[in-house]
């Protein structure tokens, strides 16, 4: 397979066209952004962090019945995935109330919820992202009922697989982001990424938090940070 020209350039990845045009190759940056870009970086070998545990977690995931893009790793910041045509909407998966969510209503950060929380974001950075109802989506026809029905199923499921997975590692799965799209014969398939990027984990023992928010708000420790989570998730 031949990597080809660069279809797309986001905040943390590039993608590139291949000679398949079923296949994309994404490539992991170590650029780093939050706050909808307002506050930029650079992370120490993240890429090579997001992309090895993107693949350990994909092909856990896609051994547990979710569809997924991932095709295979081919070096330590690149993978082949299937090419979606991705669902307008950002998918987030809550178990506490933290991050923006806990700023906006008000609450103490890491409160519990009394049940698993699924919202939904327009994917748009020029209006930074903001929360969508069912209906909303639905009235504005970004994506079939149907559709929206199964990626509320799986994104539990993912919940469940995910939650079990980090607990086994000493981590608390405290939220998540992810993004759906349709393959070529208009499957709904799991793609982007899993990473510490796209999650909050706060250690069990220690409560301390092992993803990006030492970034955001520069608790320190971030490269280390990354490769600790790594190291943890590679752990058996
Ligand atoms: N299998 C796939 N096929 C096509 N596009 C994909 C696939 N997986 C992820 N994407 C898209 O590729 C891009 C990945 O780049 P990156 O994560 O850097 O974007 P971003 O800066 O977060 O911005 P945005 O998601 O708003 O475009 C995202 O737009 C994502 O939706
Ligand atoms: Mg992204």
């Amino acid at each position: 397979m031949e990597t080809r020209a660069q279809v797309y350039e986001g905040k943390a990845k590039i993608l590139y066209a291949t000679d398949d045009p079923t296949l994309l190759v994404q490539h992991f940056k170590d650029d780093a952004t939050a706050f909808n870009a307002k506050k930029r970086g650079t992370i120490h070998d993240k890429g090579v962090v997001n992309n090895r545990m993107s693949e350990h977690l994909f092909r856990y995931v896609e051994a547990h019945g979710v569809h997924t893009h991932f095709v295979e790793r081919t070096d330590d910041r690149r993978m082949v995935v299937r090419r979606l045509t991705m669902l307008p909407i950002e998918v987030i998966v809550r178990n506490r109330i933290a991050g923006s969510l806990a700023k906006r209503i008000g609450v103490k950060e890491g409160t519990a919820a009394r049940r698993r929380i699924i919202e939904f974001s327009l994917k748009s950075d020029a209006l930074g992202d903001p929360l969508l109802t069912d209906d909303h989506i639905l009235a504005l026809g970004l994506v079939e009922e149907e559709t929206l029905n199964e990626v509320k199923r799986i994104a539990g499921q993912l919940d469940d697989l995910l939650t079990a997975f980090f607990a086994q590692r000493g981590l608390e799965l405290i939220d998540f982001k992810v993004e759906f799209g349709l393959d070529a014969e208009g499957r709904l398939t799991l793609g982007d990424e899993i990473c510490p990027d796209t999650m909050r984990l706060w250690d069990m023992k220690s409560g301390e938090k092992k993803d990006k928010d030492r970034f955001r708000h520069d608790l320190g420790q971030v490269e280390e940070t990354y490769q600790e989570v790594l190291a943890r998730v590679l752990a058996d």
